[in-house]
């Protein structure tokens, strides 16, 4: 960590304003109104980066939704994944026959993604379909489909709106790109 752990310290640039990120809340809010319209979904909430976008996304959400929360982790406090998912909490809520929607902050490698999207359909699921609000897609490991998602990022480490470094962070109002010498100066400590 820098000596003085100010935010401008660690944040080379923002991505997404406040407002950027509402109105991609708004557009996936209306189109996920239509495509669960006549629907009960199980909104679901991966742990902990999703918090922020979920609450603002289900209050765009003219729908009759249930909302649950669960937290698969595959990364620990490092930045690149280990490859290796494990559930740290689970669900209150059983998803047999349930149209379920998970939301998260970030796909990566997709490993996180496709173990829930797995699991969920192998207890009986009705639908398991995904909204995450960035898609790093470049450096996916393995194949998942993201039906929704508020905005495409390149392969650098963002921060912000639940996106944490080293569990910090998650408090900012924007998404911001972290300084590439943040992470050396971690990788190294
Ligand atoms: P995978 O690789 O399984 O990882 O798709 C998804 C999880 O990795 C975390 N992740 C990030 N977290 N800034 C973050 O704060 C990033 O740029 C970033 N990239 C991946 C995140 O927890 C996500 O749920
Ligand atoms: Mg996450």
């Amino acid at each position: 960590m820098p000596k003085n752990d100010n935010i401008d310290n660690i944040i080379d640039h923002k991505l997404f304003t406040e407002d950027d990120i509402h109105q991609m809340c708004v557009k996936l809010g209306k189109q996920l109104t239509e495509d669960y319209a006549g629907k009960k979904p199980l909104v679901i909430g991966a742990l902990k980066g999703a918090i922020f976008f979920l609450t603002d996304l289900v209050r765009e959400m003219n729908v009759k939704e249930e909302i649950d929360f669960m937290d698969v982790s595959s990364y620990g406090d490092s930045f690149e994944s280990s490859g290796e998912v494990k559930i740290i909490s689970d669900l209150a809520t059983d998803v047999k026959d349930r149209d379920v929607l998970i939301v998260e902050d970030i796909v990566d490698t997709g490993l996180t993604l496709k173990y829930m999207k797995d699991l969920l359909q192998k207890r009986g699921a009705k639908s398991v379909k995904c909204c995450v609000l960035l898609n790093k897609e470049a450096n996916r490991k393995v194949d998942v489909e993201v039906e929704y998602y508020g905005s495409q990022v390149g392969n650098e480490f963002v921060v912000g709106y639940g996106l944490d470094f080293m569990n910090f962070y998650r408090n900012l109002r924007y998404i911001g790109v972290l300084k590439p010498e943040v992470i050396k100066l971690a990788n190294n400590k």
